[in-house]
């Protein structure tokens, strides 16, 4: 089997993100690393422990960073409830975190599967950045990173030139972007490219298991939320990366590009800046998925909420 690292902020997106691999026969996740973003560490931390105990998952949970590198970034508890679970108010996992923090725990578990680990991260890179200052080697041995983060035409969904996983800490996001030498990116636009009809995840959250049903609650509000902006199609950015994660052989166009991030304080902080003419002579290091077999990523979906 493939180990697969996690690195999230679960998350009602990650939360889906990670049933998915929970679900996946070919690969075993040997970690999930906890970030700060959706909302706080706290919560974040205490969300993949109930995950995990609800899907029946031991993989161990390290927490990581309790906030960005450099400076303070607000959360996203509006879309994903102030618990980052739709405040459905579940009982606290039996099983805490592991002692290790997530960035050591990167480090340990790159060298344990060096050359075959696959990488995914989920949320803002601030533990992954942490990692490579602690020891740039790092990339020599990870086979794959999946990242899901920027808004490669520039329509973001944080502000209107940044998405929100690279705008929470875009000097970890740079950090990163530069350390690797080829990074598939999973950004908010493909997300919008493949909307869900709320209809139809309805039908699989109907699914008679344990995860539909905690899944279902907990993402209630969020889908609420989203049908009255976006309406009949919900957006799952962190289970799209997922897919193109565990099943690489449904992308249906990925584009080759180099891609960098802005870090002034201005109107484009966080932005994903993507050499789209090649002006730059910046080596093409991104493998940017435009399109993924939307029958596939549905089907990834349905079968991840029936399990267990
Ligand atoms: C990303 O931001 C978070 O809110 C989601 O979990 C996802 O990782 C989408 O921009
Ligand atoms: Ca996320």
């Amino acid at each position: 089997k493939i180990p697969l690292l996690i690195d999230t902020d679960p998350g009602v997106d990650d939360a889906l993100a990670l049933l998915m691999a929970f679900n996946d026969p070919r690969h075993e996740v040997v970690g999930l690393t906890i970030a700060a973003g959706n909302v706080g560490l706290k919560h974040t931390v205490a969300n993949a422990l109930k995950l995990c105990e609800i899907a029946g998952i031991d993989a161990p949970v390290f927490a990581g960073c309790p906030g960005p590198l450099l400076h303070p970034a607000p959360d996203a508890g509006y879309v994903h409830g102030e618990d980052g679970f739709g405040d459905v108010g579940y009982d606290a996992a039996r099983r805490t975190a592991e002692r290790e923090h997530a960035a050591q725990a990167i480090l340990r578990l790159s060298h344990e599967h060096a050359g075959r680990l696959l990488l995914v991260a989920l949320g803002p890179l601030t533990n992954v950045a942490l990692a490579l200052k602690l020891d740039p080697t790092l990339p020599e041995r990870v086979a794959r990173i999946v990242v899901m983060g920027g808004a490669v035409t520039g329509h973001g969904n944080i502000t209107p030139a940044a998405e929100f996983n690279v705008y929470f800490d875009p000097e970890a996001a740079h950090i990163v972007f530069e350390a690797f030498p080829r990074i598939d990116l999973a950004d908010w636009e493909g997300t919008i490219a493949h909307g869900l009809l709320h209809d139809r995840v309805v039908e699989w959250l109907a699914a008679d298991s344990p995860r539909a049903r905690f899944y279902e609650r907990i993402s209630k509000k969020t889908r609420e939320w989203s049908a009255d902006r976006r309406g009949e199609y919900w957006h799952s950015a962190d289970a799209l990366a997922m897919a193109y994660a565990l099943e690489p052989d449904g992308a249906a166009e990925l584009v080759e590009r180099p891609v960098v991030v802005e870090l002034g304080q201005g109107h484009a902080r966080g932005m994903t800046v993507v050499d789209w003419n090649r002006q730059t002579g910046l080596a093409d290091r991104f493998r940017i998925l435009m399109r993924y077999d939307q029958g596939r990523f549905e089907g990834l979906i349905r079968a991840a909420l029936a399990a267990g």
